[in-house]
């Protein structure tokens, strides 16, 4: 049987119709209207409606960016997008009239990499997704952690620095402030302003705002305060990780997200500084760290096998 799996990024909705191997046998996308809710649903509906046509789909699973409620039906709040008290369960069924349930993004993108993609086979999975913020999901013994409230794995917002960096949630000093393609952006701006002349390609490149695809950009062709931004990236997901490890004792670790295509310039320095500040070193084993394997798709294979086990 066919289940719909949609992923709602910051930029844009990616849908597919997926089969029980977590195959995708069609794919659209969609911009993403940004700041408006409303939209958000009628486009995950026509997106649906549009995969749907001449086949039998049983349910729809929709991954989104944010804490949603223990009934998989409500986005209750977004650091990075709009959503308040968001009825998105109801409003695409509404318009589509097809079983629907949401999911944390970084949750489906979890379950999509443990049951087809880097995890596959693993029983202690923890996933890290690395883009404008980071997100977090779980999946131990074959199950997704929610927590009491739906509501776990939210990752990226442990204080990891007292009075640090504002974060979209409200608080200070989370970790997505440190260790996302937003902090590559923001620590390379401070390096460029404090020290211009270790950012020759940086300035070369940008205008008033740097991009994330920037920093990016820019290290590749050496610029010491793109890379600089980059190696801190790397040290603080290394400590993140081994914090992690302290708590959840995980088989492995998979890393994905947009920053994640950058991986050859800060997967084995983060290696590194996880086994260099792993509390109880040497006298355990290490998980691996793992390139995410299904890429832009995991999300959305994810949530429509969730849909189908729902
Ligand atoms: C949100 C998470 C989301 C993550 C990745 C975080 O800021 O709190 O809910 O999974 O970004 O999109
Ligand atoms: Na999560
Ligand atoms: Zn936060």
């Amino acid at each position: 049987m066919l289940t719909i799996g949609v992923d709602i990024g910051g930029t844009k909705v990616a849908a597919g119709v997926v089969d029980e191997q977590g195959r995708v046998v069609e794919q659209a996308l969609r911009p993403t209207p940004a700041d408006q809710p409303d939209l958000v649903a009628e486009t995950v509906a026509d997106v649906v409606a549009e995969l749907a046509r001449g086949r039998r789909v049983e349910a729809v699973g929709v991954g989104a960016a944010g804490f949603v409620d223990e009934s998989r039906s409500m986005v209750r709040f977004a650091p990075n997008l709009a959503w308040r008290e968001e009825p998105l369960q109801k409003k695409i069924n509404g318009l589509i009239g097809l079983p629907v349930i949401v999911e944390n993004d970084a949750n489906a993108m979890a379950w999509g990499e443990t049951r087809f993609g880097a995890g596959r086979g693993q029983t202690h999975v923890v996933c890290v997704t690395i883009g404008t913020g980071i997100g977090g999901g779980l999946v131990f013994d074959g199950k997704l952690f929610r927590g009491r409230w739906g509501m776990g794995a939210e990752l990226g917002h442990m204080q990891v620095v007292p009075g640090g960096r504002p974060c979209g949630c409200g608080n200070s000093g989370c970790w997505e402030q440190y260790a996302s393609g937003n902090a590559l952006v923001i620590e390379a701006g401070e390096i460029a302003e404090r020290q211009p002349e270790r950012a020759p390609v940086l300035r070369e490149m940008t205008g008033e705002r740097i991009r994330g695809e920037e920093v990016t950009a820019a290290a590749r062709k050496g610029d010491e305060a793109a890379l600089a931004a980059f190696d801190a990236l790397a040290d603080w997901l290394g400590q993140g990780l081994a914090d992690l490890a302290a708590i959840l004792d995980p088989g492995c670790f998979i890393v994905g997200g947009g920053v994640s295509r950058a991986a050859d310039l800060f997967l084995d320095r983060a290696r590194a500084a996880y086994a260099d500040r792993i509390t109880g070193r040497g006298h355990r084993p290490l998980a691996d760290i793992r390139l995410a394997e299904l890429g832009a798709s995991a999300g959305l294979v994810g949530a429509a096998d969730l849909a189908r086990q729902r």
